[in-house]
């Protein structure tokens, strides 16, 4: 089973030809408002992938709320471990430019709110596979990490939005799930200096917190390591409507390919091809593929 804990958004899109500069207006016909939050969408591509996934998170009391909920369920997602808070729903403006480029503001809202002491024990055990990114408070997901490593779960760490985490805390996660970006930070916060190429960070990354550590890199496919053994997955060739969730896309997918059995440089394959499908229309969680349409564009990926 694949446990999310992370955050549900609703997510409003506005189309724009390039992104407003500093005290600039820019006028777009209307704005498209879609499910989202690096929690949910993740937990849906790990259902839409073939998982069985179960959610913890938070939203508010208000309409919007039905948003991402709906969405889940809609998945077969158990939605029961849902927080309702006194926040609003977590809501995040979203410009996506002509290149299907974005930039993306979170009000974090119900999401500040979830508490790791909600999830029961029985939910972590040797057949969880835990999956959290760093929408929520960053103590709730550490205070979580730690029980589920001590039942024995798999856990996915995706450092998204951007944070330095101590190498403590980076150990409790047996995969780390990085951007360009956010390995940045992480390696800068392990070892107090900038790196220059991706191969070597995640390298280091890996050696350090003895996970594995994967690099995804947009166009330029993923770079891994796993104990001392770099390896590159490219990425599937797209022409990209919007890139929002595609990460998203990539973390639910790779826990959906695990559970099934696959090992790592595999579920990556898979992973980095429902990514590149997961950019062909507006929203998050629009395009996200089935188990089949991965399969269909699999022999794409290639390995080395
Ligand atoms: O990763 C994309 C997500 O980031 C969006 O759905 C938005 O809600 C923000 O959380």
């Amino acid at each position: 089973m694949i446990l999310v804990f992370g955050s549900l958004n609703a997510d409003f899109f506005l189309s724009v030809q390039t992104f407003p500069l500093p005290g600039e207006t820019v006028l777009t016909p209307g704005a498209l408002i879609k499910a989202g939050g690096k929690g949910a969408n993740q937990a849906a591509a790990a259902a839409k992938a073939g998982g069985l996934v179960k959610m913890i998170g938070a939203v508010g009391t208000d309409e919007v709320a039905k948003v991402p909920v709906t969405a889940l369920k809609a998945l077969g997602i158990d939605c029961s471990g849902i927080q309702v808070s006194q926040l609003a729903t977590g809501m995040a403006m979203i410009m996506v430019d002509g290149q299907g480029e974005n930039s993306i503001v979170v009000a974090s809202g119900a999401n500040t709110t979830v508490s790791a002491d909600a999830v029961a024990q029985t939910v972590l055990n040797e057949e969880t596979i835990l999956v959290m990114q760093m929408e929520v408070p960053p103590e709730e997901n550490f205070k979580l990490l730690r029980r589920a490593k001590a039942a024995g779960a798999k856990t996915i760490l995706n450092v998204a939005p951007a944070r330095a985490i101590s190498e403590s805390d980076l150990k409790l996660a047996d995969y780390l799930i990085l951007n360009e970006i956010e390995a940045d930070t992480v390696y800068s916060a392990l070892f107090e200096k900038t790196f220059l190429g991706i191969e070597e960070k995640a390298a280091a990354i890996s050696d350090k917190t003895g996970g594995v550590c994967l690099i995804t890199t947009g166009a330029d496919g993923v770079v891994g390591a796993q104990r001392g053994d770099i390896f590159k997955a490219s990425a599937l060739p797209v022409c990209p409507v919007d890139t929002t969730g595609a990460g998203d896309a990539f973390v639910g997918i790779f826990a959906a390919m695990l559970d099934n059995g696959l090992d790592t440089r595999q579920a990556v394959r898979y992973a980095a091809a429902g990514a590149g499908l997961a950019c062909l229309k507006i929203g998050a969680q629009e395009s996200l593929p089935t188990l089949k349409e991965i399969e269909s564009r699999i022999e794409e990926i290639k390995i080395s």
